[in-house]
This record gives C-alpha cells, sequence and structure tokens, in this order.
C-alpha cells in the first residue's frame, strides 16, 4: 500500500470511529486504539506534506492562531420560524395549512427546537466546504474553522447518494454536562457565568481561539436540508438520508398524521424534553412534502408551512429588596439581587446573580423595582426584566459600586471583560477567606475539621491570614477560640497533618492560580512535575503545554513572580507538603476488568473522566458509551442523568461507585 492510500484509509475509518462516538454514541474501539489511528495519520501527514487536507480528521484539534471572521452572503437567508406559546394556535395553524393546501391530506414532521446557534454548512462533493452564522439572516460570519472542531459534524460524508452541491441547516448546542463544568470552571475563576447553554454556544462559536472551541464539547443536530437535488421528495426522507451521511440527526423527528397525533407530541414532549441532554425551548412542526412546501411557500419573515410551538419559561414577577455586592477569592465583584421571596418551579428564589454591571445597566434597574425570575432549566435563577409599571416616582437607578465593599480599595476593571476587580489580593478579608476555604475543600487539600465557619473564626482571631498559616495552627491557639475543644482542635491539626500526603497537582489547584482548575492543574504538573521546574518555567514554555493557553501560561508566571505568593508556596513545602508528581507506573496493566464493558456516567471526585477511562481499559476492560444489555457495571460518579440511572436499573445492570471501583482493581 502507497503512504497515499494508507492515508486515505486511515482518514475514512477515523472518521467512520469519530461518527460511532460522537454521532451513534457506539465506540467500536478504545480510546487508546482510535490515538494510534489518529497517531498514525499525523506521522504520515507530517511526512508527506503533499497530501495534507484541512479537512484530514488531524486539523480538528484547532489552533490557537486568531482568526477574524469574514462574512458572507448567505444563497438562501435564513429566515426564522413564526412562534406560538399555545396548543390553540398550532391547531389554528393546521387549519390554514390544509385551507392552503386545498383540503388536500398531508403529514406533518413534529421535532424539537433546539436551543443553541443556528449554523448553515455548505457541502461539496461530499466535504464540508463552508459553515456561516445566521448574523442578520443575509449574511452571517464564516466561521468554519470552529466548526470544524465539533467532532459530529461529518467533514467527509459517509455513505452514498448526497447531492454535489447542497446547504444542511442545524442548530450547534453546548450539551448541559459541557454547560455546567464550563460554568464551574468560569466560577472557579470569576469569569462571568454563561446566562445558559445557548449563549455558551453562540459565545464559543465567535470565539477567536479554536483550540478552545475544541476543548468546550459542542455538539449539533441538523433539520433542513436544501438544495436542487435532494435524495427524497419529503423532508423527513431527506433527513434520515442526511443521517446516513454522518450527520446528527434527533431520533424525535416523528412523522405526525393529524391534529391529535400534533397535539400528543405536544403533551409528551413537553414533560419529557427535561431529560434530554442539550436544552431545547419547544418545539417545531413542518408540512413533510416538499411540493406542499413550495406551494404553501414563505411569508417576508417565515415559511408558511412550519411553525414553532414555545415551551413556556417558568417565570415570577417580585420586589427587589436591595443589590449588595460581594467579594470572591479572585477579588471579582458581583452584584447579587436580594429579592422578596417568591416560589418558582418548586422552590423559594430570595437572590440572584446580576453578574456584572452591564446587565445592571441594560435591564435598567431601579431600586425597589418589580423583577422577572426566570428559571429555565439553568441552575442559577436570572433576572430577566423589569415590570416598569411598578417603578416609584423618584426611584433611583442601582449604581455600581466604585470601591471594594469589603476592604474599601478602589475597584479596577478586568481588562476586555464587564467585570470590576478589587485589586488589594493579600488585604481584602473575603478574598483571603476565599482562598483559605477553597485551600481546605474536599477536592483540594481536604482538611476535614475546617469548613467555613472556622476558617472565619481562625482568620476573626488573626490566627490565619493565609493559606500557609494553617500549618502554624497548635493544639492552644486553637483552644483558646469560642467553643473549640481539644477534640475539634485535634481533628483539625490530623488532617492538616494528612493533608501533607495530597498529591502534588491537588496542591497546584489549591494554591488558587487564577485559571488553573482541576483540570489545568493535571496538565501542567504532568508537564511540570515539581514545584520548582514550575516556578522556573517562562510563559512560552508553559504555554507550550498541551491545552494550556497564553492566558493560563501568564496566570501562572505572574503568580509566582509575586514574592508574597513564593514566600506560601516556600513555608507549605517546610510543612511538608507534596511538591513534586509521583511518577506513575504508566505500565502497570492487568486484566482484573478483561472481557468488561463499562459505561462511565456522572461526576468523579478522585480521578477525572479520562483517568477513569485509561484505567479501565489498562486493567483489560472496554469503556463504551452507552448502557446495553451488554454492559457489565456502570462506574457511577456524582448527578448521574436520571434517564441514564433508569436504564441501569431496568436492565438489571449494577452500578459501582468511585471508591468500590478503585477497590476492584487494587488501586
Ligand atoms: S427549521 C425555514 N427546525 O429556530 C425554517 N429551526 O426561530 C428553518 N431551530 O433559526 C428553521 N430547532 O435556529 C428549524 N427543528 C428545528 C429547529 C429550528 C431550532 C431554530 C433555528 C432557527 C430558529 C427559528
Amino acid at each position: 500500500m502507497t503512504a497515499a492510500e494508507r492515508i486515505e484509509e486511515l482518514r475514512r475509518e477515523i472518521n467512520r470511529h469519530n461518527h460511532n462516538y460522537y454521532v451513534l454514541n457506539a465506540p467500536e474501539i478504545s480510546d487508546r486504539d482510535f490515538d494510534m489511528l489518529l497517531k498514525e495519520l499525523e506521522a504520515l501527514e507530517k511526512e508527506h506534506p503533499e497530501f495534507a487536507d484541512p479537512l484530514s480528521p488531524t486539523q480538528r484539534v484547532g489552533s490557537d492562531l486568531v482568526q477574524g471572521f469574514e462574512s458572507a452572503e448567505h444563497i438562501h437567508p435564513m429566515l426564522s420560524l413564526s412562534n406560538t406559546y399555545s396548543i390553540g394556535e398550532v391547531d389554528e395553524w393546521f387549519g390554514r395549512v390544509s385551507q392552503g393546501l386545498g383540503g388536500e391530506e398531508f403529514d406533518v414532521v413534529g421535532e424539537m427546537k433546539f436551543d443553541g446557534t443556528s449554523i448553515s454548512l455548505i457541502y461539496e462533493d461530499g466535504r464540508l466546504v463552508r459553515a456561516v452564522t445566521r448574523g442578520d439572516g443575509v449574511r452571517g460570519d464564516v466561521v468554519t474553522a470552529n466548526v470544524k472542531t465539533i467532532k459530529s459534524i461529518p467533514l467527509q460524508l459517509q455513505g452514498e447518494g448526497w447531492p454535489r452541491f447542497f446547504e444542511i441547516r442545524g442548530e450547534i448546542l453546548m450539551p448541559w454536562k459541557e454547560f455546567e463544568r464550563l460554568n464551574r470552571e468560569r466560577e472557579f475563576n470569576e469569569e462571568p457565568l454563561f446566562a445558559n447553554p445557548r449563549n455558551a454556544a453562540a459565545g464559543t462559536l465567535k470565539t477567536l481561539d479554536t483550540r478552545e472551541v475544541a476543548r468546550r464539547g459542542l455538539d449539533a443536530y441538523f433539520y433542513y436540508l436544501i438544495g436542487p437535488e435532494l435524495p427524497a421528495d419529503n423532508h423527513f426522507d431527506n433527513m434520515m438520508a442526511a443521517r446516513r451521511w454522518g450527520f446528527k440527526v434527533s431520533d424525535i423527528m416523528t412523522r405526525l398524521h393529524s391534529l391529535e397525533e400534533v397535539d400528543s407530541f405536544i403533551s409528551h414532549w413537553d414533560v419529557r424534553r427535561k431529560e434530554l441532554p442539550v436544552a431545547t425551548d419547544g418545539l417545531v412542526f413542518k408540512v413533510n412534502s416538499l411540493r406542499q412546501q413550495l406551494n404553501l411557500g414563505f411569508t417576508a419573515k417565515s415559511p408558511r408551512w412550519a411553525i414553532a410551538y414555545k415551551f413556556a419559561a417558568e417565570r415570577a414577577l417580585t420586589k427587589l429588596r436591595f443589590v449588595s455586592f460581594e467579594v470572591g477569592r479572585m477579588g471579582i465583584v458581583t452584584p447579587v439581587a436580594n429579592l422578596e421571596p417568591v416560589l418558582l418551579s418548586g422552590t423559594v428564589v430570595k437572590r440572584a446573580s446580576l453578574h456584572n454591571e452591564d446587565i445592571i445597566r441594560s435591564l435598567d434597574i431601579h431600586e425597589g423595582d418589580m423583577l422577572y425570575v426566570e428559571k429555565g432549566g439553568e441552575i442559577i435563577p436570572k433576572i430577566t426584566g423589569v415590570d416598569q409599571s411598578g417603578r416609584r416616582p423618584g426611584a433611583l437607578p442601582v449604581e455600581f459600586v466604585s470601591h471594594c465593599p469589603a476592604c474599601g480599595a478602589p475597584l479596577v476593571r478586568v481588562e476586555g471583560e464587564a467585570a470590576w476587580q478589587c485589586p488589594d489580593k493579600f488585604g481584602c478579608p473575603p478574598q483571603i477567606a476565599g482562598r483559605v476555604e477553597h485551600f481546605v475543600g474536599r477536592k483540594m487539600m481536604n482538611i476535614d475539621g475546617v469548613g467555613e465557619e472556622t476558617a472565619q473564626l481562625f482568620m476573626n482571631a488573626g490566627l490565619v491570614r493565609n493559606i500557609a498559616d494553617l500549618y502554624d495552627l497548635t493544639m492552644a491557639d486553637m483552644m483558646r477560640l469560642p467553643g473549640f475543644g481539644e477534640r475539634s482542635a485535634r481533628k483539625v491539626l490530623d488532617s492538616l497533618e494528612a493533608s501533607k500526603t495530597v498529591p502534588f497537582d491537588r496542591v497546584v489547584y489549591a494554591l488558587s492560580i487564577p485559571f488553573v482548575g482541576d483540570t489545568v492543574a493535571k496538565k501542567i504538573t504532568r508537564a511540570f512535575p515539581s514545584i520548582d521546574l514550575l516556578m522556573q518555567a517562562s510563559a512560552a514554555e508553559l504555554a507550550a503545554t498541551k491545552d494550556i493557553g497564553p492566558r493560563i501560561a501568564d496566570s501562572v508566571i505572574e503568580y509566582f513572580a509575586n514574592p508574597a505568593n513564593r514566600s506560601i508556596v516556600e513555608r507549605l513545602r517546610a510543612a511538608g507538603l507534596q511538591m513534586e508528581a509521583v511518577v506513575a507506573d504508566d505500565a502497570r496493566q492487568t486484566d482484573l476488568l478483561a472481557g468488561k464493558s463499562v459505561v462511565i456516567s456522572g461526576t468523579f471526585t478522585r480521578h477525572s473522566r479520562d483517568e477513569y477511562k485509561e484505567l479501565i481499559e489498562r486493567n483489560g476492560g472496554k469503556n463504551v458509551g452507552s448502557i446495553s444489555k451488554k454492559t457489565d457495571f456502570v462506574l457511577a460518579g456524582d448527578n448521574m442523568g436520571p434517564s441514564k440511572r433508569d436504564k441501569a436499573t431496568s436492565l438489571g445492570i449494577p452500578l459501582v461507585d468511585e471508591d468500590t471501583f478503585l477497590k476492584m482493581i487494587g488501586e
């Protein structure tokens, strides 16, 4: 076989495995075997630059080269859908369609209305040539490089029968799980949170750093095929063909034959949508036959052959008591709306984040305003509007504070962002408290006896002013504190002692270096396996680490450049904390899990998901994507999705927690 042939073969194979994994959720080979194919292809492409192809699966990783966005005109304008919130209006639409078709019979396709950001893809000769955002409907931004990083989107089509040239439209989405992960990470870094997965997906797609896009786990569902030579004369069959070519087409898409079926589709999905892995904001109904679609045509804004039924957002109106300004661990000041308690989807809401100054301004919030609070499915309730009619005459607009509400330092604006920050890292009490609370946390140093209150007590008594002071605490010091007995003091000392065995990567995570969360800490400590190597690393060396961008690199440099931080690190070293990584024995292989097929679900504390995957494979097991009869057990973490849990229970598949699993493999 020539190199060119092998390259071709590898690209085909890898594309097929990507499709199995990201679209069908049914991987056939282990991650390790997949990586080996990818590595082989990378090596061959490096050796033979003459066969380079921008659509090769090796090109999905993204680069951090900054690219601006060109704009391009859509071949067919991207229209919107007419919306309704009432079943009655869907029924009326059904009547209008029937009338428009002169009483002819028609079928309707019911589908989810995905709540992400729409995308138009152009394929030529089976290859993705362009991806454009909706923009103003006539022109959009060309985001091909970013879209290429979304692994469920085929770069090269599979199967056969695709037209030489066509357009396909769909929705780019950030699955709930990724959204929550991203926001947890942003919360840790005190970066502004994304309000919902739609904003997160749209924001990510417009990110200039494709490597960051690749990291964010976007997904895409497709729902509209356009072109002169489509395979079928109806929407449903065209979408099924698109699915065979490799596109992710939701299997919720259903042919409906009567108004009754439309109505029961609505009642069913209004409830069940909460179990889906992605956000939806309604349903879409489309006339199935393309000939009938053509007969019905378009209004200026939307097709007459389709209608969107929107789910009602759960919303309440309540009075703003006051806005408080809270200072986090990184000094970012967050405005919080303190509300008259109100019941919203089963929970009492008293507080909602207003995120930043721009949001207060754009909502034009005044003191004592009546505010709309919504809970979309997001965890954090959000303020979506003001009922102007309830405003008291003479009420003043809410102003953002100019000085730190905790220490009085003048605030500074975070470059390029809407956030304000208190610059006094070492003197501002909530920042110090935040760092101590983070340091003692379960996933960091796991100092059992010290919770939020105890940390506060130590700080108020002047015993702790930074994380290193914790290791100077004595029995006598603690026993002088109100309500602190010998037992609690002993517990603190014991857990401080135990923390000296916490691995190096968690020590680095515990330091509260901006942008260094648990995953980043693992990556940098793998590349720089001791504190000395890490402190000596240059920004360029750090940024050369896989998945570490210049922003993280600069933050690490800035942290260690500060003498106060260096002295804290030296004191922690002197106290006996782990300042070197223990080199893992990579060669350790067993067949403890030989022949076992394992699904990983939920979130874990002892290892990352990727590490668990590796542990399964190293012990002879196979990690698979979805639960089936063939699954031997589910490695179940926290927050395992209810549908997965139900499926496992109904098939009688055992759930194994992480501690039990580690025992099983003798760790
Ligand atoms: S069809 C000409 N189908 O909703 C009609 N749109 O308000 C083309 N959307 O911009 C759109 N799910 O971003 C269609 N199953 C679905 C959809 C869907 C979400 C979005 C899409 C569009 C907007 C229209």
